[in-house]
């Protein structure tokens, strides 16, 4: 287990490169699910093939579940939209096809996703302005963040009220107290979803989710502004310099969106991300 110390703060969804605190500069995309789905059942082909890479097409039809194929979609359209206009005020015209949104694992459990690109030329001139990204997804929204440098996880669910079974199997007693405090704006009722939203976010940013059960990440100690979780990093993982999360309420949504710095002079950039097809 890792000792990582994050700070963190309520605020709202950032919208375009929103700085986090402690470092890190994050953009989301946040897109209702119901428009994917109507815009999929209208152009069934032709709206799949403007926004999917030819290596991304054969993961779709291969989801059998027609409610997963449409999350999985609307990922990456989020995704696409918002790379796509991040490039583009840098003064980069791409389209959504010259940019893949892969898993990092084979199989079933994806993993992190990853940008890859269409050319070694625009895999090299986007690096800067795109390092990492992160989804996720509700029965009503995608939502994609993304980094311009280090990495980024983030988190979305419904706003709900966990029962006392429910918070007995995914957290300690000790969390369970700690939480009570460490969220003062939000309903004594809901700050079990707030401190689950957390660690999704940086289970996420550190691209291991909950491999390990539960206990992959405990909270040991907590303020309004700051806290220290216990996470079970891969030996090789780069714990990070600076851990930030920004959370909060969005409609009837909460969302957590952790932000991992490496040191400037590591030049850090995710493994495998400017991949490029050619
Ligand atoms: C990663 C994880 C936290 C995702 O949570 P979720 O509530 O199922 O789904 P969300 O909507 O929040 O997020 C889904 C997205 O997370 C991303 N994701 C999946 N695995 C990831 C990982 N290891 N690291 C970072 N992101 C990951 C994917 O992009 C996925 O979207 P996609 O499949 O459309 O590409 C969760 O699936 C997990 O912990 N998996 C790893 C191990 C496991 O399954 N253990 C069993 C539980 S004990």
């Amino acid at each position: 287990m890792r000792a990582i110390r994050v700070s963190w703060t309520e605020s709202a969804l950032p919208g375009s490169g929103t700085s986090l605190p402690g470092g890190g500069t994050v953009t989301t995309e946040w897109l209702p699910i119901a428009q994917v789905r109507g815009d999929y059942a209208a152009a069934p082909s032709a709206y799949p093939a403007h926004y999917l890479a030819p290596a991304e097409l054969p993961v779709l039809t291969r989801i059998a579940a027609p409610k997963r194929q449409v999350e999985w979609l609307a990922g990456r359209v989020a995704a696409k939209r918002l790379v796509c206009l991040v490039l583009e005020r840098a003064g980069l015209t791409v389209r959504p096809g010259e940019l893949a949104v892969l898993g990092n694992k084979p199989g079933s459990r994806a993993g992190k996703p990853e940008l890859s690109w269409r050319t070694t030329a625009l895999a090299g001139s986007v690096g800067r302005h795109a390092a990492d990204i992160s989804l996720a997804h509700t029965l009503r929204f995608a939502v994609c963040a993304l980094a311009h440098s280090g990495r980024v996880g983030v988190d979305v669910e419904p706003l709900r009220g966990f029962s006392p079974a429910l918070r007995r199997t995914v957290f300690t007693e000790h969390e369970v107290a700690l939480a009570g405090t460490a969220f003062p704006a939000f309903d004594t009722r809901h700050r079990s979803a707030a401190l689950w939203v957390v660690k999704e976010a940086l289970l996420k940013a550190y691209g291991i989710g909950f491999a390990h059960g539960w206990g992959t990440a405990r909270l040991r100690a907590a303020d309004a502004t700051a806290a220290v979780f216990d996470i079970a990093l891969p030996a090789e993982a780069d714990p990070g310099h600076r851990v930030s999360v920004r959370y909060g309420r969005v409609t009837d949504h909460i969302f957590a969106i952790a932000s991992v710095a490496s040191r400037p002079q590591d030049g850090h950039q995710q493994k495998g991300q400017l991949r490029a097809w050619d």
